[in-house]
């Protein structure tokens, strides 16, 4: 099957008081097995919200989201916290670093059998073996974001969902993310959907996708 994630004429309301917000107003995406794609538009347009229902955090008011063929409400509850546990990776902002954990720790905590072998050499793939035993007071931002990476990367996901992920880094930094973030789709296949406002970094992606007033009003192919 070439499609992981389908979304169709997902609407997706929030109620605030008396006032309901339009967050998705019948979106259609589908996202290919092994693709990498960036999803860009203003402030309020839709895309973390977008980004939550691809990663199975919420569910539409209205249409279908599925997941490697299967509508996700046919999941229970339980296959659902499966499935973000093992197929997908989250680098959300709001996701912190546990402070209080060390570097290593960070990253051995989401993992099903903890395995200090594995997370090493996960943390070395990503250039922190000197990194180990630090707290996140102790790291860059840089640092700081590849450790989220890291932790990420713990159950090995066939799809790595990214909130943003280099919108508090400087230009080289976000380079440094966005070639791992590559590196994770070329050589291992993993699908990647990063929601960023810096084209930059959008340029990395195989596809852009536009999104306005909670539909996808665009995408260009590139490189
Ligand atoms: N939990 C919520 N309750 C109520 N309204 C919400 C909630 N989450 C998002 N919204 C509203 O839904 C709309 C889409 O929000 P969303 O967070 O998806 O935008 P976004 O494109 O990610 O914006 P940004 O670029 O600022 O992160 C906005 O109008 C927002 O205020
Ligand atoms: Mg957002």
């Amino acid at each position: 099957m070439n499609e992981i994630i389908v979304l169709e004429k997902v609407r997706k309301e929030y109620h605030v008081g008396e006032e309901t917000v339009n967050a998705l107003r019948g979106l259609d995406l589908v996202i290919k097995k092994g693709s990498f794609i960036a999803i860009m538009g203003p402030s309020g347009s839709g895309k973390s919200t977008l980004l939550h229902l691809a990663g199975i955090l919420d569910v539409p008011t209205t249409g279908t989201v599925s997941l490697e063929g299967k509508d996700i409400k046919e999941y229970s509850s339980k296959e659902q916290a499966q499935l973000r546990r093992h197929k997908i990776g989250f680098i959300f902002q709001r996701y912190n670093l546990m402070p209080q954990l060390t570097v290593l720790e960070n990253v051995l905590l989401p993992m099903v059998k903890p395995d200090p072998e594995k997370a090493k050499a996960i943390l070395d793939k990503l250039g922190l073996s000197d990194k180990y035993d630090r707290f996140q007071g102790q790291l860059s931002g840089g640092e700081q974001q590849r450790v989220v990476i890291a932790r990420a990367l713990a159950n090995d996901p066939a799809i790595i969902l990214a909130d943003e992920p280099t919108g508090e880094l400087d230009t080289e930094n976000t380079r440094i993310i966005m070639n791992i973030l590559r590196e994770l789709n070329q050589k291992e296949g993993i699908t990647i959907v990063v929601v960023t406002h810096n084209p930059i970094a959008a340029e990395y992606a195989e596809k852009v996708i536009k999104m306005q007033d909670g539909v996808i009003i665009g995408e260009n192919s590139q490189n």
